[in-house]
C-alpha cells in the first residue's frame, strides 16, 4: 500500500455532475489529477469543466449513461484518446427510491441495480483491459454504510450496494498481483442531491438518516484512497466506525432503533410528488457538491456520539457483570 504521487495521474468520475462525484472530482483535481466528468447531465458537466478549467485544473466532459454499454465504451475511448491513459476509476454513479419493498415499482428495483450495481461492473469492464495492458491502475467505488447495514424505505439500494461491495471485495482477490487495486468508500449520510433526486413512495420529502456530514468528507477519504489504494475506507466515526462496531457487538440496538423510528427518520414534513426522480432521465435540477438538506452541526455530533459512547459502555459493562453473575 505505498502513497502515490497523484501528480498528472488521470482519473474518470462518474456522477460527476453533483454531490459526491462533484465534489470528488474537485479534490482530485486540486490532488493534480487530469479529469475525466461524466453523468448523463451536460450542462451540469459543462459547468464543473469550466470551474476546473478556472482553477488551472485539466478536464473533459463526456456525458453518458451508465446503463448503456455504448456510453461506457465512449467515455474510456475519449478519455484515452484524449490523455493517451487513465489511472484511475472513481465508481459514484448512483440512484435511489424511497418504498416498502413491496410497493416499490420493479421497474425501480431493477433500474437501481442497473446503475448502481452493473454501473460500477460496466466501468471497470471497460478500464480493465487498459489497466491489464499498463499492469497498474485503480478501481476506487463510492459505497455506503448501507453496504454493510440496512435502513427501510430502502431495501432495494441498500441491496445494490451490498452487491457491490461483494463484487469489489471479490475483483480485489482476483486482481492481486497484477498492479491494479480496489479501493472502497463507505459513505455516512451526506448533504448531496440525492435526497431531492430520489422518487418516492409516500408524497413526502425523503432526508438522509442522521446525522448528515459535509459530502467533502467523503471527497477528501476519495484522495486519500487515490493516494493510498487498496483500502476500506470508514471516513467518519459517529455514523462509520461507531456503527459498525455497535452492529457487530449488539445487532438488536441498531435493529430497534431503524426498526421503529427509521422510516419516520428518512421523511421531512414537505409534500413532494416524485414518482420516478432521477431514476429513468436526469432532472435538470440539483446541480453541484451540496443538496437541499445541511450537514449536522459539530455540537449535536460531538453530544451524540457522547450518548452512543455512554450507552455501548453500559451494554458492555452490564454484559460484563452478568458473565461475572453466572460464573
Ligand atoms: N448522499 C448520501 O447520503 C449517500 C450515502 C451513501 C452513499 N452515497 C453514494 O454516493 C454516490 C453519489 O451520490 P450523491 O449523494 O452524490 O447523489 P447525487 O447528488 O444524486 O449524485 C448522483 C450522481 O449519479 C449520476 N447518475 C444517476 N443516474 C445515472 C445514470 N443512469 N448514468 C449516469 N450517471 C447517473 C447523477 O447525474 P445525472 O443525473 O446527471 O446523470 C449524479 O451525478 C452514490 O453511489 C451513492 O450511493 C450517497
Amino acid at each position: 500500500m505505498a502513497r502515490q504521487d497523484l501528480m498528472g495521474k488521470v482519473a474518470i468520475v462518474t456522477g460527476a455532475s453533483s454531490g459526491v462525484g462533484w465534489q470528488s472530482a474537485v479534490r482530485l483535481g486540486e490532488a493534480g489529477v487530469k479529469l475525466c466528468v461524466t453523468a448523463r447531465r451536460v450542462e451540469a458537466l459543462e459547468k464543473l469543466r469550466l470551474q476546473l478549467l478556472e482553477r488551472g485544473i485539466e478536464c473533459i466532459a463526456v456525458p453518458g449513461d451508465v446503463t448503456i454499454q455504448g456510453d461506457v465504451d465512449q467515455v474510456v475511448r475519449e478519455c484515452l484518446a484524449h490523455y493517451g491513459r487513465v489511472d484511475i476509476l472513481v465508481n459514484d454513479a448512483g440512484v435511489q427510491s424511497y418504498g416498502l419493498f413491496d410497493e416499490l415499482p420493479w421497474e425501480h428495483i431493477t433500474r437501481i441495480f442497473d446503475i448502481n450495481c452493473f454501473g460500477f461492473m460496466r466501468f471497470a469492464r471497460a478500464v480493465l483491459p487498459h489497466f491489464r495492458a499498463r499492469g497498474s491502475g485503480h478501481i476506487l467505488n463510492i459505497q455506503s454504510m448501507l453496504s454493510k447495514g440496512s435502513a427501510p424505505l430502502l431495501s432495494a439500494y441498500s441491496a445494490s450496494k451490498h452487491a457491490t461491495l461483494g463484487w469489489a471485495k471479490s475483483l480485489e482477490l482476483e486482481l492481486m498481483g497484477t498492479g491494479i487495486q480496489v479501493s472502497n468508500v463507505l459513505v455516512p449520510s451526506v448533504d448531496s442531491n440525492m435526497f431531492a433526486h430520489a422518487p418516492t413512495m409516500f408524497g413526502l420529502a425523503p432526508k438522509p438518516v442522521p446525522p448528515t456530514y459535509d459530502v467533502d468528507v467523503v471527497a477528501r477519504a476519495v484522495v486519500r484512497c487515490a493516494m493510498r489504494p487498496g483500502r476500506t475506507i470508514v471516513p467518519v466515526f459517529l455514523q462509520g466506525k461507531l456503527m459498525l462496531w455497535l452492529n457487530e457487538l449488539f445487532p438488536w440496538v441498531g435493529k430497534a432503533i431503524m426498526g421503529q423510528w427509521g422510516a419516520r427518520m428518512q421523511m421531512r414534513e414537505e409534500p413532494v410528488t416524485r414518482p420516478e426522480g432521477n431514476l429513468f432521465h436526469a432532472i435538470p435540477q440539483g446541480v453541484g457538491p451540496h443538496g437541499p438538506v445541511p450537514p449536522t452541526p459539530l455540537w449535536k455530533r460531538i453530544s451524540a456520539t457522547a450518548g452512543l459512547a455512554a450507552l455501548v459502555g453500559g451494554l458492555v459493562l452490564s454484559v460484563a457483570g452478568l458473565a461475572r453473575a453466572a460464573r
